[in-house]
């Protein structure tokens, strides 16, 4: 009946019992669909296995006996690509669980006995692309900028991504902006191309399929827009045409990370408006310190649906200001500070698998992650932790 994703089953169905199994099994058979994968489980099982898996079209999940199904399935969510399907079945006949389920994105919620009929109506209006619900989520979009050249904005950038994609599972898009000299291409090892040009110049052509042909696969849930355009052809960016892509992207992704050169940004601040974190990333100069603050000013307050993070870059680097001055300079403390390292300069000839194993820069970007996932920090570890954990 319906196409797969590339060899990976129509539906996926973790369930813990054998009564709701057969009505599952029935109602995708009537259907016609003979590839379905049962699993016996729940949705922490879901959770663990599409962690490494393709997302089908349809996945039924059971959160019978589980103690906050909304946050497993924000989780599980998170890992899938945007346009799953997701039912949900429970043992709970409870209108506020139904709410909440319904309000992160789940298409239906059934509790138990199943009803053969509604079930098979609901799967068939997922696999047939019917299903009025399921709006999927938009990704979470961070910004980052480089308050001054070479302060660190693409390495912050494509490790964050990468990390995020390979370490975390999460499917993830990073546009580099800077159309004539962006380099997240080249630290990613791939090649750019000149999709993201002719997005900005015929916004109404990208689409799906647009994004599709356009994005370069960086990793296995990590793709890039990126080019490298001609000297000669000069060519600005259109506030309307960024905010029509971004829109796009976020359908597409659970991540979508824009790397934003400086004057780029100062053209498109009502980009800069849209529900985001922007990351400002600076070194220890007195002249990055006070840009951290004249950009602080411009962006303005944080608001619930957005706000600015200030990353210190090569902090302790020759020429820093001592802290209290850079404090004085900047307004207010950093909110993450990377030091500078030698080693994470001469890895990033090698790449990015270089870059990933330095630890210095590998402990910002996981405090970075925690704080863009909502994560709390890790607790420090006891004495009897440390000796026996
Ligand atoms: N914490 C650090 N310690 C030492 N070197 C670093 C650190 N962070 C980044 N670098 C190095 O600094 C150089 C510039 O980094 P990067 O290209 O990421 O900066 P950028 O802000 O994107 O620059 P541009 O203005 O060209 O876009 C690179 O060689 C990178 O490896
Ligand atoms: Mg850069």
């Amino acid at each position: 009946m319906t196409s797969t994703r590339s060899g990976t089953p129509n539906a996926k169905i973790f369930v813990s019992d054998h009564d709701s199994e057969g009505v599952i099994r029935q109602s995708l058979n009537d259907l016609g669909v003979s590839d379905a994968e049962f699993v016996t489980g729940n949705i922490e099982t879901a959770a663990a296995a599409l962690a490494t898996q393709t997302s089908p079209k349809l996945l039924i999940v059971d959160v019978s006996g589980v103690a906050d199904p909304v946050s497993r399935i924000d989780e599980l969510a998170e890992r899938c690509e945007p346009d799953v399907g997701v039912i949900v079945i429970g043992d709970r006949n409870d209108i506020i669980l139904y709410r909440n389920l319904k309000n992160a994105g789940v298409v239906e919620y059934f509790f138990k006995p199943l009803v053969r009929d509604v079930v098979k109506r609901t799967c068939n209006n997922v696999l047939t692309g019917n299903n009025k619900q399921s709006t999927p989520r938009a990704a979470k979009l961070i910004f980052v900028v480089g308050l001054r050249g070479g302060v660190g904005a693409t390495t912050i950038a494509t490790n964050a991504a990468w990390y995020l994609a390979e370490v975390r599972q999460r499917w993830v898009m990073l546009a580099d902006l800077d159309l004539y000299s962006g380099d997240a291409a080249l630290q990613l090892d791939v090649s750019p191309s000149h999709a993201l040009r002719e997005a900005f110049a015929k916004p109404e052509r990208v689409d799906k399929l647009f994004i599709e042909r356009g994005r370069i696969h960086a990793a296995e849930r990590l793709d890039l827009l990126a080019s490298l355009e001609s000297l000669g052809e000069p060519f600005t960016i259109d506030e309307s045409a960024v905010l029509s892509l971004l829109g796009k992207l976020q359908q597409r992704y659970r991540f979508v990370f824009v790397d934003l050169p400086v004057r780029a940004a100062i053209g498109i601040i009502r980009v800069l408006h849209q529900p985001s974190t922007c990351l400002l990333v600076s070194n220890g100069s007195l002249a990055s310190a006070r840009e951290v603050a004249r950009w602080r000013a411009r962006i303005g307050a944080n608001t619930p649906e957005r706000r600015t993070l200030h990353i210190l870059n090569m902090s302790g680097a020759p020429g820093s200001l001592p802290k209290a001055e850079f404090l004085r300079a900047a307004g207010q403390s950093p909110d993450i500070i990377i030091p500078y390292d030698r080693e994470i300069a001469v890895a990033s000839n090698r790449g990015i698998t270089a870059t990933q194993k330095c630890a210095s820069l590998n402990q910002g970007i996981v405090r970075l992650l925690r704080d863009l996932m909502g994560e709390p920090e890790e607790a420090p570890r006891s004495m009897l932790s440390r000796i026996f954990g």
